[in-house]
Protein backbone atom coordinates (compact mmCIF):
# COMPACT_ATOMS: atom_id res chain seq x y z
CA UNK A 1 0.00 0.00 0.00
CA UNK A 2 1.24 3.20 -0.61
CA UNK A 3 1.95 6.05 1.79
CA UNK A 4 -1.02 8.01 0.21
CA UNK A 5 -3.65 4.84 0.35
CA UNK A 6 -2.09 3.65 4.37
CA UNK A 7 -3.11 7.96 5.51
CA UNK A 8 -6.51 7.87 3.20
CA UNK A 9 -7.07 4.57 5.61
CA UNK A 10 -6.00 6.26 8.77
CA UNK A 11 -8.67 8.91 7.75
CA UNK A 12 -11.02 6.77 6.88
CA UNK A 13 -10.93 4.38 9.96
CA UNK A 14 -10.66 7.29 12.32
CA UNK A 15 -12.29 5.82 15.47
CA UNK A 16 -14.91 7.66 16.82
CA UNK A 17 -18.71 6.65 19.29
CA UNK A 18 -19.81 9.55 17.92
CA UNK A 19 -23.20 9.48 16.03
CA UNK A 20 -22.45 11.37 13.15
CA UNK A 21 -24.02 12.57 9.65
CA UNK A 22 -24.01 9.15 7.21
CA UNK A 23 -23.54 10.54 3.93
CA UNK A 24 -22.03 13.43 2.17
CA UNK A 25 -25.43 14.76 0.75
CA UNK A 26 -26.63 14.01 4.42
CA UNK A 27 -23.81 17.01 5.71
CA UNK A 28 -24.72 19.92 2.91
CA UNK A 29 -28.31 18.79 3.64
CA UNK A 30 -28.39 19.46 7.37
CA UNK A 31 -25.74 22.41 7.46
CA UNK A 32 -28.30 23.99 4.25
CA UNK A 33 -30.92 23.41 6.55
CA UNK A 34 -29.48 25.35 9.31
CA UNK A 35 -28.53 28.38 7.59
CA UNK A 36 -31.39 28.78 4.85
CA UNK A 37 -34.19 29.85 7.64
CA UNK A 38 -36.36 32.35 8.43
CA UNK A 39 -33.11 34.78 8.17
CA UNK A 40 -33.46 33.75 4.03
CA UNK A 41 -37.42 34.36 3.48
CA UNK A 42 -38.27 36.43 6.18
CA UNK A 43 -35.65 39.01 7.01
CA UNK A 44 -33.52 39.11 3.73
CA UNK A 45 -36.58 39.96 1.69
CA UNK A 46 -37.41 42.77 3.78
CA UNK A 47 -34.25 43.96 4.65
CA UNK A 48 -33.59 44.39 0.92
CA UNK A 49 -37.27 46.20 0.67
CA UNK A 50 -35.98 48.41 3.57
CA UNK A 51 -32.40 49.28 2.45
CA UNK A 52 -32.68 50.25 -1.49
CA UNK A 53 -33.42 46.64 -2.95
CA UNK A 54 -30.01 45.48 -5.43
CA UNK A 55 -27.31 47.30 -4.16
CA UNK A 56 -27.63 46.03 -0.82
CA UNK A 57 -28.17 42.59 -2.18
CA UNK A 58 -24.63 43.06 -3.92
CA UNK A 59 -23.28 44.12 -0.89
CA UNK A 60 -24.25 41.10 0.81
CA UNK A 61 -23.34 38.84 -1.58
CA UNK A 62 -19.51 40.38 -1.21
CA UNK A 63 -20.27 40.22 2.84
CA UNK A 64 -21.30 36.36 2.02
CA UNK A 65 -17.69 35.60 0.15
CA UNK A 66 -14.80 37.36 2.01
CA UNK A 67 -16.25 36.81 5.59
CA UNK A 68 -19.25 34.58 5.56
CA UNK A 69 -16.97 31.45 3.77
CA UNK A 70 -14.12 32.09 5.80
CA UNK A 71 -16.23 32.00 9.15
CA UNK A 72 -18.15 29.08 8.66
CA UNK A 73 -14.81 27.07 7.40
CA UNK A 74 -13.31 28.17 10.26
CA UNK A 75 -15.96 26.59 12.36
CA UNK A 76 -16.43 23.37 10.69
CA UNK A 77 -12.36 23.04 11.57
CA UNK A 78 -13.03 23.48 14.83
CA UNK A 79 -15.80 21.02 14.92
CA UNK A 80 -14.28 18.39 13.11
CA UNK A 81 -11.24 18.59 14.50
CA UNK A 82 -12.41 18.99 18.04
CA UNK A 83 -14.96 15.75 17.95
CA UNK A 84 -17.25 17.71 20.81
CA UNK A 85 -19.41 20.51 21.09
CA UNK A 86 -18.85 23.79 20.69
CA UNK A 87 -17.64 24.49 23.86
CA UNK A 88 -15.59 20.89 24.58
CA UNK A 89 -14.26 21.55 21.05
CA UNK A 90 -12.49 24.50 22.33
CA UNK A 91 -11.39 23.05 25.21
CA UNK A 92 -10.06 20.32 23.42
CA UNK A 93 -7.92 22.33 20.67
CA UNK A 94 -6.76 25.26 23.48
CA UNK A 95 -6.54 23.14 26.70
CA UNK A 96 -5.80 25.32 29.88
CA UNK A 97 -7.24 28.91 27.92
CA UNK A 98 -9.69 30.72 28.04
CA UNK A 99 -11.02 30.17 24.82
CA UNK A 100 -13.70 27.72 25.27
CA UNK A 101 -15.24 31.18 26.58
CA UNK A 102 -16.40 31.62 22.55
CA UNK A 103 -18.03 28.34 22.74
CA UNK A 104 -19.93 29.46 26.48
CA UNK A 105 -21.13 32.58 24.31
CA UNK A 106 -22.58 30.24 21.36
CA UNK A 107 -24.81 28.47 24.22
CA UNK A 108 -26.01 31.54 25.57
CA UNK A 109 -26.88 32.74 21.80
CA UNK A 110 -28.37 29.24 21.15
CA UNK A 111 -31.17 29.97 24.12
CA UNK A 112 -31.53 33.71 23.09
CA UNK A 113 -32.28 32.91 19.85
CA UNK A 114 -34.31 29.74 19.64
CA UNK A 115 -36.17 31.50 22.14
CA UNK A 116 -37.68 34.45 19.76
CA UNK A 117 -36.99 32.40 16.62
CA UNK A 118 -39.79 29.54 17.72
CA UNK A 119 -42.18 32.38 18.06
CA UNK A 120 -42.03 33.61 14.92
CA UNK A 121 -41.87 29.89 13.70
CA UNK A 122 -45.02 29.61 15.52
CA UNK A 123 -46.76 32.44 13.56
CA UNK A 124 -45.89 31.04 10.43
CA UNK A 125 -47.55 27.62 11.49
CA UNK A 126 -50.39 29.76 12.52
CA UNK A 127 -50.84 31.38 9.18
CA UNK A 128 -50.50 28.14 7.24
CA UNK A 129 -53.33 27.02 9.15
CA UNK A 130 -55.14 30.39 8.17
CA UNK A 131 -54.07 30.00 4.44
CA UNK A 132 -56.16 26.42 4.60
CA UNK A 133 -58.89 27.52 6.92
CA UNK A 134 -59.50 30.70 4.65
CA UNK A 135 -58.52 32.94 7.19
CA UNK A 136 -57.84 35.58 4.88
CA UNK A 137 -60.78 35.66 2.18
CA UNK A 138 -62.15 38.74 1.49
CA UNK A 139 -60.41 40.95 4.60
CA UNK A 140 -59.05 44.42 3.38
CA UNK A 141 -55.25 45.29 3.82
CA UNK A 142 -56.11 47.34 6.83
CA UNK A 143 -58.03 43.94 8.47
CA UNK A 144 -55.45 41.90 7.52
CA UNK A 145 -52.55 44.51 9.27
CA UNK A 146 -55.15 44.19 12.45
CA UNK A 147 -55.23 40.44 12.35
CA UNK A 148 -51.38 40.30 12.61
CA UNK A 149 -51.48 42.83 15.26
CA UNK A 150 -54.14 40.87 17.49
CA UNK A 151 -52.91 37.29 17.02
CA UNK A 152 -49.11 38.39 17.96
CA UNK A 153 -50.13 40.47 21.03
CA UNK A 154 -52.73 37.31 22.30
CA UNK A 155 -51.66 35.06 24.69
CA UNK A 156 -53.41 31.35 23.92
CA UNK A 157 -52.38 31.11 20.08
CA UNK A 158 -49.30 32.40 19.88
CA UNK A 159 -48.31 30.36 22.54
CA UNK A 160 -49.61 27.11 21.12
CA UNK A 161 -48.14 27.65 18.20
CA UNK A 162 -44.83 28.34 19.87
CA UNK A 163 -45.28 25.16 22.03
CA UNK A 164 -45.76 23.03 18.76
CA UNK A 165 -42.84 24.36 16.82
CA UNK A 166 -40.40 23.38 20.16
CA UNK A 167 -42.17 20.09 20.33
CA UNK A 168 -41.47 19.15 16.63
CA UNK A 169 -37.96 20.33 16.72
CA UNK A 170 -37.39 18.88 19.90
CA UNK A 171 -38.23 15.60 18.46
CA UNK A 172 -36.22 15.23 15.50
CA UNK A 173 -33.36 16.36 17.51
CA UNK A 174 -34.46 13.54 20.77
CA UNK A 175 -33.42 10.85 17.53
CA UNK A 176 -30.21 11.87 16.96
CA UNK A 177 -27.93 13.02 14.17
CA UNK A 178 -28.69 10.64 11.52
CA UNK A 179 -31.74 8.99 12.68
CA UNK A 180 -33.20 12.54 13.21
CA UNK A 181 -31.54 15.71 11.94
CA UNK A 182 -29.57 14.17 8.85
CA UNK A 183 -32.98 12.18 7.73
CA UNK A 184 -35.74 15.11 7.89
CA UNK A 185 -32.89 17.21 6.79
CA UNK A 186 -32.86 15.22 3.48
CA UNK A 187 -36.93 14.98 3.66
CA UNK A 188 -37.08 18.93 4.19
CA UNK A 189 -35.01 20.31 2.28
CA UNK A 190 -36.03 19.08 -1.04
CA UNK A 191 -39.36 20.09 -0.37
CA UNK A 192 -38.56 23.95 0.50
CA UNK A 193 -36.55 23.60 -2.81
CA UNK A 194 -39.74 22.97 -4.89
CA UNK A 195 -42.23 24.94 -2.79
CA UNK A 196 -39.72 28.20 -3.61
CA UNK A 197 -39.18 27.51 -7.12
CA UNK A 198 -43.12 27.00 -7.81
CA UNK A 199 -43.61 30.09 -5.55
CA UNK A 200 -41.00 31.77 -7.79
CA UNK A 201 -42.41 30.73 -10.84
CA UNK A 202 -45.65 31.95 -10.12
CA UNK A 203 -44.35 35.53 -8.81
CA UNK A 204 -42.43 35.96 -12.31
CA UNK A 205 -45.32 34.78 -14.31
CA UNK A 206 -47.51 37.85 -13.01
CA UNK A 207 -47.97 41.02 -14.88
CA UNK A 208 -45.94 43.57 -14.13
CA UNK A 209 -43.40 41.17 -12.44
CA UNK A 210 -40.53 42.90 -14.15
CA UNK A 211 -40.47 46.05 -12.02
CA UNK A 212 -39.46 43.50 -9.15
CA UNK A 213 -37.02 41.88 -10.96
CA UNK A 214 -35.39 44.74 -11.35
CA UNK A 215 -35.63 46.64 -7.70
CA UNK A 216 -34.02 43.21 -6.81
CA UNK A 217 -31.33 42.77 -9.43
CA UNK A 218 -30.74 46.56 -11.04
CA UNK A 219 -28.24 48.40 -8.52
CA UNK A 220 -29.25 51.54 -7.53
CA UNK A 221 -26.32 52.78 -4.91
CA UNK A 222 -27.68 56.30 -4.21
CA UNK A 223 -30.18 54.53 -2.21
CA UNK A 224 -27.84 52.24 -0.18
CA UNK A 225 -26.27 53.67 2.87
CA UNK A 226 -23.43 53.06 5.38
CA UNK A 227 -25.93 51.55 7.66
CA UNK A 228 -27.31 49.06 4.63
CA UNK A 229 -23.71 48.05 4.64
CA UNK A 230 -23.43 46.37 8.38
CA UNK A 231 -26.54 45.58 7.91
CA UNK A 232 -25.69 43.26 5.46
CA UNK A 233 -22.59 42.38 6.95
CA UNK A 234 -24.55 41.62 10.32
CA UNK A 235 -26.79 39.70 8.40
CA UNK A 236 -24.65 37.29 6.33
CA UNK A 237 -23.67 35.99 9.76
CA UNK A 238 -26.97 35.69 10.97
CA UNK A 239 -28.67 33.89 7.35
CA UNK A 240 -25.67 31.71 7.40
CA UNK A 241 -26.02 30.28 11.10
CA UNK A 242 -22.41 31.55 12.28
CA UNK A 243 -20.82 33.08 15.45
CA UNK A 244 -22.62 30.76 17.86
CA UNK A 245 -20.91 27.23 17.60
CA UNK A 246 -23.84 25.44 15.24
CA UNK A 247 -21.55 24.98 12.37
CA UNK A 248 -18.74 23.94 15.21
CA UNK A 249 -21.71 21.56 16.05
CA UNK A 250 -22.26 20.77 13.36
CA UNK A 251 -18.64 19.96 11.58
CA UNK A 252 -18.39 17.45 14.89
CA UNK A 253 -20.11 15.63 13.14
CA UNK A 254 -18.53 15.36 9.68
CA UNK A 255 -16.75 12.61 8.61
CA UNK A 256 -13.18 12.68 8.12
CA UNK A 257 -12.89 12.03 4.56
CA UNK A 258 -15.65 15.03 3.41
CA UNK A 259 -13.44 18.22 2.25
CA UNK A 260 -14.56 20.57 4.07
CA UNK A 261 -13.31 23.66 1.80
CA UNK A 262 -16.04 22.46 -0.61
CA UNK A 263 -18.65 21.72 1.87
CA UNK A 264 -18.47 25.35 3.15
CA UNK A 265 -18.70 26.59 -1.04
CA UNK A 266 -21.78 24.11 -1.28
CA UNK A 267 -23.81 25.36 1.75
CA UNK A 268 -22.85 28.70 1.27
CA UNK A 269 -24.09 28.77 -2.29
CA UNK A 270 -27.51 27.19 -1.54
CA UNK A 271 -28.27 29.67 1.62
CA UNK A 272 -27.81 32.24 -0.83
CA UNK A 273 -29.55 31.17 -3.54
CA UNK A 274 -32.64 30.15 -1.59
CA UNK A 275 -32.44 33.94 -0.27
CA UNK A 276 -32.53 35.20 -3.51
CA UNK A 277 -35.09 33.21 -4.80
CA UNK A 278 -37.56 34.51 -1.99
CA UNK A 279 -36.78 37.57 -3.01
CA UNK A 280 -37.73 36.22 -6.84
CA UNK A 281 -40.84 34.99 -4.95
CA UNK A 282 -41.95 37.41 -3.12
CA UNK A 283 -40.74 41.33 -4.84
CA UNK A 284 -42.43 40.64 -8.53
CA UNK A 285 -45.60 39.53 -6.78
CA UNK A 286 -45.55 42.89 -4.28
CA UNK A 287 -44.76 45.13 -7.47
CA UNK A 288 -47.25 43.77 -9.75
CA UNK A 289 -49.90 44.63 -6.75
CA UNK A 290 -48.61 48.05 -6.42
CA UNK A 291 -47.68 47.38 -2.54
CA UNK A 292 -44.69 49.33 -0.74
CA UNK A 293 -41.69 46.77 -0.30
CA UNK A 294 -40.06 48.82 2.57
CA UNK A 295 -43.08 47.07 5.15
CA UNK A 296 -40.57 45.77 7.65
CA UNK A 297 -41.26 42.98 10.09
CA UNK A 298 -44.78 42.80 8.40
CA UNK A 299 -43.64 42.06 4.79
CA UNK A 300 -44.17 38.46 5.27
CA UNK A 301 -47.01 38.70 7.19
CA UNK A 302 -49.01 41.58 6.17
CA UNK A 303 -48.36 42.58 2.63
CA UNK A 304 -47.67 39.07 1.33
CA UNK A 305 -50.88 37.60 2.51
CA UNK A 306 -52.81 40.90 0.93
CA UNK A 307 -50.49 39.77 -2.30
CA UNK A 308 -52.25 36.57 -2.07
CA UNK A 309 -55.47 38.03 -1.79
CA UNK A 310 -55.11 39.53 -5.00
CA UNK A 311 -53.59 36.77 -7.05
CA UNK A 312 -55.24 34.07 -9.00
CA UNK A 313 -54.89 30.45 -6.82
CA UNK A 314 -53.93 33.18 -4.06
CA UNK A 315 -55.26 30.85 -1.14
CA UNK A 316 -53.23 27.58 -2.11
CA UNK A 317 -50.03 29.98 -3.08
CA UNK A 318 -50.33 31.73 0.38
CA UNK A 319 -50.85 28.13 1.84
CA UNK A 320 -47.35 27.09 0.32
CA UNK A 321 -45.29 30.14 1.31
CA UNK A 322 -46.24 29.49 5.14
CA UNK A 323 -45.64 25.92 4.81
CA UNK A 324 -42.12 26.89 3.15
CA UNK A 325 -41.33 29.49 6.20
CA UNK A 326 -42.03 27.15 9.00
CA UNK A 327 -39.89 24.11 7.08
CA UNK A 328 -37.02 26.36 6.65
CA UNK A 329 -37.70 27.67 10.61
CA UNK A 330 -37.94 24.20 11.62
CA UNK A 331 -34.48 22.84 10.12
CA UNK A 332 -32.68 25.76 11.20
CA UNK A 333 -34.43 25.58 14.73
CA UNK A 334 -33.07 22.02 15.40
CA UNK A 335 -29.75 22.91 14.29
CA UNK A 336 -29.92 25.70 17.38
CA UNK A 337 -30.98 22.86 19.74
CA UNK A 338 -28.44 20.95 19.05
CA UNK A 339 -25.71 22.83 19.71
CA UNK A 340 -27.11 22.79 23.49
CA UNK A 341 -28.47 19.05 23.24
CA UNK A 342 -24.55 18.37 22.23
CA UNK A 343 -23.28 20.69 25.22
CA UNK A 344 -25.15 19.39 27.92
CA UNK A 345 -25.03 15.66 26.49
CA UNK A 346 -21.43 15.61 26.62
CA UNK A 347 -19.96 18.50 29.10
CA UNK A 348 -22.96 17.71 31.50
CA UNK A 349 -23.15 13.74 30.52
CA UNK A 350 -26.64 14.01 30.46
CA UNK A 351 -28.07 11.37 28.57
CA UNK A 352 -28.82 12.72 25.07
CA UNK A 353 -32.57 12.40 25.96
CA UNK A 354 -32.42 14.29 29.29
CA UNK A 355 -30.34 16.66 27.59
CA UNK A 356 -33.04 16.97 25.13
CA UNK A 357 -35.74 17.30 27.10
CA UNK A 358 -34.57 19.95 29.83
CA UNK A 359 -33.59 22.71 26.85
CA UNK A 360 -36.62 22.04 25.15
CA UNK A 361 -38.38 23.04 28.32
CA UNK A 362 -36.29 25.75 28.83
CA UNK A 363 -36.30 27.01 25.59
CA UNK A 364 -40.02 26.84 25.10
CA UNK A 365 -40.35 28.91 28.48
CA UNK A 366 -37.92 31.74 27.85
CA UNK A 367 -39.90 31.78 24.34
CA UNK A 368 -43.06 32.20 26.37
CA UNK A 369 -41.89 35.06 27.64
CA UNK A 370 -40.79 36.82 24.11
CA UNK A 371 -44.18 35.99 22.80
CA UNK A 372 -45.74 37.28 26.12
CA UNK A 373 -43.63 40.54 25.53
CA UNK A 374 -45.41 42.11 22.99
CA UNK A 375 -48.65 41.69 24.15
CA UNK A 376 -49.83 41.97 27.57
CA UNK A 377 -45.94 42.17 28.95
CA UNK A 378 -45.05 44.92 26.40
CA UNK A 379 -44.73 47.22 29.28
CA UNK A 380 -42.21 45.31 31.13
CA UNK A 381 -39.04 47.15 29.04
CA UNK A 382 -35.34 46.40 29.88
CA UNK A 383 -32.72 49.35 27.76
CA UNK A 384 -35.61 50.70 26.52
CA UNK A 385 -36.34 46.69 25.06
CA UNK A 386 -39.14 44.60 25.32
CA UNK A 387 -38.07 41.06 26.17
CA UNK A 388 -38.60 39.77 22.84
CA UNK A 389 -36.57 42.94 21.32
CA UNK A 390 -33.95 41.89 23.99
CA UNK A 391 -33.64 38.74 22.86
CA UNK A 392 -32.81 39.50 19.30
CA UNK A 393 -30.62 42.37 19.81
CA UNK A 394 -27.97 40.92 22.15
CA UNK A 395 -27.65 37.69 19.99
CA UNK A 396 -27.55 39.24 16.84
CA UNK A 397 -25.51 42.67 17.70
CA UNK A 398 -23.55 41.38 20.71
CA UNK A 399 -23.10 37.44 21.02
CA UNK A 400 -23.15 36.23 17.39
CA UNK A 401 -20.67 39.10 15.93
CA UNK A 402 -18.31 38.85 18.98
CA UNK A 403 -18.29 34.96 18.13
CA UNK A 404 -17.10 35.33 14.91
CA UNK A 405 -14.57 37.42 15.72
CA UNK A 406 -12.90 35.14 18.10
CA UNK A 407 -13.27 31.87 16.28
CA UNK A 408 -11.37 34.08 13.14
CA UNK A 409 -9.19 35.21 15.58
CA UNK A 410 -8.50 31.97 16.97
CA UNK A 411 -7.86 30.28 13.43
CA UNK A 412 -5.85 33.60 12.45
CA UNK A 413 -3.47 33.37 15.52
CA UNK A 414 -4.12 30.51 17.88
CA UNK A 415 -3.99 27.05 15.53
CA UNK A 416 -2.27 28.45 12.75
CA UNK A 417 -1.75 27.18 9.06
CA UNK A 418 0.31 24.34 10.00
CA UNK A 419 -2.33 23.05 11.69
CA UNK A 420 -5.28 24.43 9.41
CA UNK A 421 -3.82 22.69 6.08
CA UNK A 422 -3.93 19.20 8.02
CA UNK A 423 -7.39 19.32 8.88
CA UNK A 424 -8.56 21.56 5.91
CA UNK A 425 -6.79 18.75 3.65
CA UNK A 426 -7.94 15.80 5.45
CA UNK A 427 -4.24 15.05 6.16
CA UNK A 428 -2.36 15.90 3.33
CA UNK A 429 -4.76 13.71 0.71
CA UNK A 430 -6.55 17.01 -0.05
CA UNK A 431 -5.01 19.99 -1.82
CA UNK A 432 -5.78 23.06 -0.17
CA UNK A 433 -4.63 25.97 -2.94
CA UNK A 434 -6.54 28.44 -0.94
CA UNK A 435 -4.61 28.32 2.85
CA UNK A 436 -2.70 31.64 2.56
CA UNK A 437 -6.01 33.44 1.64
CA UNK A 438 -8.35 31.65 3.96
CA UNK A 439 -5.31 32.01 7.12
CA UNK A 440 -5.10 35.81 5.53
CA UNK A 441 -8.64 37.01 5.64
CA UNK A 442 -9.13 35.19 9.33
CA UNK A 443 -6.15 37.16 10.71
CA UNK A 444 -6.93 40.23 9.88
CA UNK A 445 -9.85 40.84 7.08
CA UNK A 446 -12.71 39.33 8.82
CA UNK A 447 -11.61 40.47 12.37
CA UNK A 448 -11.52 43.89 11.21
CA UNK A 449 -15.14 43.85 9.26
CA UNK A 450 -16.81 41.99 12.37
CA UNK A 451 -15.23 44.80 14.65
CA UNK A 452 -16.96 47.25 12.79
CA UNK A 453 -20.09 45.69 12.58
CA UNK A 454 -20.08 45.23 16.21
CA UNK A 455 -18.96 48.38 17.28
CA UNK A 456 -21.85 49.63 14.99
CA UNK A 457 -24.71 46.97 16.50
CA UNK A 458 -23.81 48.29 19.88
CA UNK A 459 -24.49 51.82 18.95
CA UNK A 460 -21.35 52.93 19.54
CA UNK A 461 -20.85 54.57 16.17
CA UNK A 462 -23.92 56.49 15.79
CA UNK A 463 -22.01 59.48 16.49
CA UNK A 464 -20.21 59.48 12.53
CA UNK A 465 -22.52 61.36 10.54
CA UNK A 466 -22.95 59.01 7.48
CA UNK A 467 -23.74 56.44 10.07
CA UNK A 468 -26.91 58.32 10.99
N1 LIG B 1 -29.55 30.78 9.69
C1 LIG B 1 -30.87 30.81 10.22
C2 LIG B 1 -31.75 31.67 9.33
O1 LIG B 1 -31.26 32.25 8.36
O2 LIG B 1 -32.93 31.75 9.59
C3 LIG B 1 -30.93 31.31 11.63
C4 LIG B 1 -29.90 30.77 12.55
C5 LIG B 1 -29.78 29.37 12.70
C6 LIG B 1 -29.03 31.60 13.20
C7 LIG B 1 -28.78 28.85 13.49
C8 LIG B 1 -28.04 31.10 14.00
C9 LIG B 1 -27.94 29.74 14.14
F1 LIG B 1 -27.02 29.25 14.88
Amino acid sequence: MSEMDQRKNAVAQSPTNRDSFGSKLGVIAAAAGSAIGLGNIWKFPYMTGENGGAAFVLVYLVCIAIIGLPVMLSEFIIGRRGQKNAIGSFKKLAPGTPWFLTGWMGVVAAFMILSFYAVVAGWCMEYVFKSVTGGFAGLSPEEIGNVFGTFTSGVVRPIFWLTVFMALTGCIVYAGIKEGIEKYSKILMPLLLVIIIVLGIRAVTLPGAGAGLEFLFKPDFSKLSAKGVLLALGHAFFSLSLGMGTMITYGSYINKRENLGATTLQVTIADTAIALLAGIAIFPAVFAFNIDPASSVGLAFITLPNVFNQMPGGMFFGFLFFLLLSVAALTSAISILEVVVAYFSEELKMTRHKATWIATTVITIIGVFCSLSLGPMSEVLFFGRNFFGVMEWTSSNLLLPLGGLFITLFIGWYWGPKRTKEELSNEGTLAVPYLSLFMFVCKYIAPLAIFIVFLHGMGWLSWLPFLK
